[in-house]
């Protein structure tokens, strides 16, 4: 019987100096050390080992078991290899998985959403319009003559003779007007184009947010406080504005729109758009009679909308589709 210890120890030497590798060294360690290994079998014989020769024999199996596994510890650390020393399965299942990467929505289409919001609570509809237009849509039915300069083709993306990418939102205005009978009151959010150098404040394609009130009797004062309302809501309830008068040819009287807001560094007045009264010749253009019909229009930048409440302070960044500035809203 001690003979079969001394067998076990002599094969068990000369398989370990046999291994090469972690793989090899896992089978050498099921073989000998493991539940079912060589090493089980042989406390398995001391039932059959002769009283008197039960201690040695106990006590000669122990000696090589831990032979073994020190041989074992050395050669698994001369492999490098971290060889499963455990029984258990090899895969986990009760691990906790990877949790998946959610995406978000974009900073600008969450601002188009805010809109929507707060402007659907006030009562408006929301429109849309074709990025490719005419130049009826998107200058001559907004009062805007041939000589403008606002239709130079260095200032626009002309496809062809006769259509552009629009450079305003006020297209929408035109195209909801020729399909709508009064009274209206619309929002439109969308792309527009200008081939203006890329800095800090400018891009060659932003968003835009168009308004648009059409009924019997409407005044300045209704414009007011619908962007009142608005920038309270967006801004918060301590926002003020105020209207710059200006030009635009699709409204008379025009202004600037500008709200008092705290980035930081104390409250500045900031420009977010254009708004005004409808011109009657935008009314003419889309057969509504200006005598019976009043109205007025509005025309933010979303960009700007979206920077001066996050405080981003360039316009590029939300064009790169960097992850790392997208994900921080
Ligand atoms: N379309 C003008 C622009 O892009 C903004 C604007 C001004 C829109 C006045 C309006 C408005 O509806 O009434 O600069």
């Amino acid at each position: 019987m001690l003979e079969k210890i001394a067998q076990l120890q002599a094969q068990a030497q000369a398989d370990l100096a046999a291994v090469a590798d972690g793989p090899q060294l896992e089978q050498f360690r099921i073989k000998y050390l493991g539940t079912k290994g060589a090493l089980k079998d042989l406390m398995g014989l001391l039932k059959q080992v002769p009283a008197d020769q039960k201690p040695q024999f106990g006590q000669r199996a122990n000696a090589l078991r831990q032979q073994l596994e020190a041989a074992f510890a050395q050669r698994q650390q001369e492999l490098g290899t971290k060889a499963k020393s455990s029984t258990g399965p090899l895969l986990d299942v009760t691990e906790p998985g990877l949790p998946p990467k959610m995406g978000r929505n974009h900073v600008i289409t969450q601002t188009i959403d805010d809109l929507i919001d707060v402007f659907g609570r006030m009562g408006f509809d929301i429109a849309t319009g074709p990025e490719v237009e005419d130049e009826f849509h998107n200058f001559q039915a907004l009062n805007i003559p041939l000589s403008h300069p606002a239709r130079d083709p260095l200032d626009n993306f002309y496809i062809d003779d006769k259509h552009l990418l629009r450079s305003q939102t006020s297209t929408i205005q035109i195209r909801v007007m020729e399909k709508t009978p009064p009274p209206v009151r619309i929002v439109a959010m969308g792309r527009v184009y200008r081939p203006d150098e890329h800095d800090a404040t400018h891009y060659s394609m932003f968003h835009q947010v168009e308004g648009l009130y059409v009924d019997r009797g409407v005044s300045m004062a209704d414009l007011k406080s619908t962007l009142l309302q608005f920038v309270h809501v967006y801004f918060g309830p301590d926002t003020e504005v105020r209207l710059r008068p200006s030009f635009f040819p699709f409204t008379e009287p025009s202004a600037e729109m500008e709200v008092r807001i705290d980035l930081g560094n104390g409250p500045r007045w900031m420009e977010l758009g254009g708004c005004g009264m409808v011109d009657p010749n935008v009314f003419k253009a889309v057969g509504y009679d200006p005598e019976i019909w009043t109205g007025w229009a509005f025309g933010l930048g979303i960009e700007r909308l979206a920077m001066r409440k996050y405080g981003i302070t360039d316009i590029r960044w939300l064009f790169e589709n960097d992850v790392r500035f997208l994900r921080q809203f």
